[in-house]
């Protein structure tokens, strides 16, 4: 474990080959481990920067995979559902799963099993544009019990700019996935296109992971995987986790679900001084498209 000298220690967080890990849940010798771990065909990764629809898609996938998940016949949860690889829980041995396996993932791309860059296993990389995802997550540290805490946006904001938060730095997570996605059997959504079009979006999973659903499941995976349903529905809302980890009594986890809400926080000073980071690190020249307002065309 490396922990820069320069920086003030924070004892909710310990950084490792370049990115900021939660002490609470993370072991650095058991993501290293991660670099051997066997993949298989069937193998099915979703991988986010924070607060870019990553329980949303656990949801979609989840209901993809599993009938009885459909049906409401089962109440198991998505974090069992479609576990984080980085994470070593005591009571799940990921060997002995049946296949086909789903895990989820905020790692960066070089921390992932070697496997998967030499095309094993399929990857859906989901992405949100970064002051959204920001904003999202400036309200989330604050119900985090095990993290340092800031004042302000204005501080949070200097953090996630630079990288002082857990998973690191947005701008290097997404431009290195996308970067990189000719090593990996990749699927690259954005949190706006399932906003604005949900039925293409599921659709658009299946294909990818060679699931074909009748009109009659397709319409019941878009009917929970709303906002709405989300929000009340314990398998996917992540209530079940403690009090002493998440505070829900400072806010709930499914906030506002919606694009452009960036622009109800941010002052213009500090929209400005995002964009021009956003500029210099030239996430514009990745063809990706990023939605900005929920009236912008998709
Ligand atoms: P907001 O805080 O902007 O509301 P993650 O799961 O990666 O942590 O992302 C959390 C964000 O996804 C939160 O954004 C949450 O509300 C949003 N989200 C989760 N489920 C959603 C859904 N069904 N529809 C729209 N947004 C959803």
């Amino acid at each position: 474990m490396s922990q820069a000298t320069s920086e003030p220690a924070d004892p909710f967080m310990f950084k490792h080959r370049g990115i900021y890990f939660p002490t609470e849940f993370i072991v650095p010798e058991y993501i290293d481990s991660l670099e051997h771990f066997e993949i298989r065909e069937s193998d099915v990764f979703l991988v986010t920067y924070p607060k870019s629809g990553t329980i949303w898609m656990q949801q979609i996938m989840s209901l993809i995979f599993n009938e009885g998940h459909r049906n409401g016949t089962e109440s198991i949860e998505n974090n069992a559902r479609v576990p984080w690889l980085e994470i070593k829980y005591p009571t799940m041995d990921y060997n002995s799963r049946p296949s086909p396996r789903l895990f989820t993932s905020h790692l960066p791309y070089f921390l992932m099993p070697n496997d998967l860059g030499n095309k094993k296993g399929k990857i859906i990389y989901v992405t949100r544009n970064p002051k959204d995802a920001m904003v999202s997550y400036y309200h989330f540290y604050k119900l985090m019990v095990k993290a340092s805490q800031t004042e302000n946006m204005d501080d949070f904001m200097e953090n996630y700019l630079s990288g002082r938060v857990f998973s690191g730095s947005w701008f290097d997570h997404v431009t290195s996935w996308y970067t990189n996605r000719e090593d990996f059997n990749i699927l690259f959504m954005t949190y706006e296109e399932m906003i604005k079009d949900l039925r293409s979006s599921v659709l658009k999973v299946c294909r990818f992971v060679g699931k074909e659903l009748d009109e009659q499941a397709l319409a019941t995976v878009m009917e929970k995987a709303t906002f709405k349903n989300m929000k009340h529905d314990p398998v996917a809302n992540y209530t079940f986790i403690p009090d002493d980890v998440l505070n829900k009594k400072k806010g709930d986890f499914l906030r506002k679900g919606t694009i452009g809400d960036w622009k109800n926080i941010l002052t213009v000073a500090q929209s400005e001084r995002f964009d021009k980071v956003f500029l210099e690190k030239k996430i514009k020249d990745l063809p990706l498209k990023f939605i900005w307002d929920i009236h912008e065309e998709k």
